[in-house]
């Protein structure tokens, strides 16, 4: 059966493109979307790619995502850093959470070295650009696969 996921972007992302692209690359956010689509049927997900700039959307979503049990990949962009609402909405999830970035925030500013997020998600993949979103994918369906019962 195809699993459904859900691929969530926090703030500015619906400005990849044009926004800052010696950091985010070139791609578009539709081009993302596309992307994320694509792998998902290698992977037989059904994705959907949603961008909100705002914290109250987007946790919307997350609760929607823990009432349906829907993994998450989720670029929560400058959130990651300090929202704890947002943190504590992930806390409540029901299938796996797969936290990603386009750069790597490690080796950017100091604030960015701060996720209020990871703790609460099954991993992070971070530094690939769109690749980010597609191993996240790729985590996603090893996460949900059907285990071989124990003999
Ligand atoms: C980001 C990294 C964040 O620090 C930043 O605020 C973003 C994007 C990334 O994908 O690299 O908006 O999450």
């Amino acid at each position: 059966m195809t699993t459904r996921v859900l691929v969530l972007n926090g703030p500015n992302l619906g400005r990849l493109g044009i926004r800052e692209p010696e950091v985010y690359g070139s791609a578009t956010l539709e081009d993302l979307a596309e992307a994320c689509r694509a792998t998902g049927r290698l992977l037989d997900l059904s994705v959907e790619v949603r961008q909100t700039d705002d914290e109250a959307e987007l946790i919307g979503w997350v609760h929607e995502a823990a009432d349906d049990r829907l993994p998450v990949v989720l670029n929560p962009a400058a959130f990651t850093h300090y929202s704890y609402a947002l943190r504590d909405a992930l806390a409540m999830r029901t299938a796996p959470l797969i936290e990603v970035h386009l750069s790597n925030p490690a080796s950017r500013e100091e604030f960015r070295h701060t996720s209020v997020v990871s703790a609460v998600a099954s991993g992070t993949v971070a530094g690939f650009g769109l690749l980010s979103y597609q191993l996240a994918l790729q985590a996603v369906a090893e996460l949900v696969k059907p285990r071989e019962p124990a003999s």
